[in-house]
């Protein structure tokens, strides 16, 4: 794998290297000018399939779907954005990949680049240890994780939960299975709805339900 910055001025025509400039219409900020970007993504990509990304708050939400997505393209290309954002036309002639890393607006896509940059290679094979890998299969990814305890086993009069320390592999299994989802259905129902739960998931729920009415 390889990663290289290159730096937008450096596509620039004129003396100072500009790359921005005012809005048609009026207005505060100043937009990215076309030429730049066109130029540079055209020199950069040299006729490989590359996958174009923008960065900007307008783009889909990342998410671990889009970063399963992203790993299998042999070439990313991330253009990111500073003031008000990029001339329409960029859009009108790259089509590219628009992606916004959440609903709040940062000063650049640099942040947001290197966010989906680190999802997306922890997950070519080899950059995680297999133990890693295995525990973040697409299907444990549907739930938040169950609490995690390392040693002491008591701290500040805190133990770690007794079948932790049974060694009964199946009761840790079961009691991890329940403890992502009863913390996945406080925190994000929304995640529970969408994922797809087994059997034994519909069970433990249903035992998460009797304990809140009887505690
Ligand atoms: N550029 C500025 N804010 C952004 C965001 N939230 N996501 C992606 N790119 C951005």
């Amino acid at each position: 794998m390889e990663i290289v910055v290159h730096d937008l001025r450096a596509f620039a025509h004129d003396r100072h290297a500009i790359v921005d400039d005012r809005p048609y219409g009026g207005g505060a900020g100043m937009v990215l000018k076309p030429e730049p970007i066109l130029e540079a993504v055209a020199r950069i990509t040299q006729g490989r399939g590359t996958h174009l990304i923008l960065l900007t708050p307008q783009g889909r939400p990342f998410e671990q779907a889009v970063a399963r997505e992203l790993v299998e393209h042999p070439h990313l290309l991330l253009v990111c954005g500073r003031y008000e954002g990029f001339d329409e036309r960029v859009r009108e002639r790259l089509c590219p990949d628009e992606i916004s890393i959440g609903d709040y607006v940062l000063t650049g896509g640099e942040l947001p680049a290197l966010v989906v940059l680190d999802a997306t290679i922890r997950l070519i094979p080899g950059v995680l240890g297999d133990t890693d890998s295995a525990r973040y299969d697409s299907f444990m990814e549907a739930l938040l994780d169950f609490p995690q305890y390392t040693r002491p086993p008591v701290v500040d009069k805190l133990s770690v939960p007794e079948v932790l320390l049974s060694g009964d592999h199946e009761r840790i299994r079961r009691w991890r299975r329940k403890e992502a989802l009863r913390r996945t259905k406080t925190r994000r129902p929304d995640l529970l709805r969408r994922a797809e739960l087994t059997e034994e998931d519909r069970r433990l729920l249903g035992e998460i339900e009797e304990e809140k009415g009887s505690g």
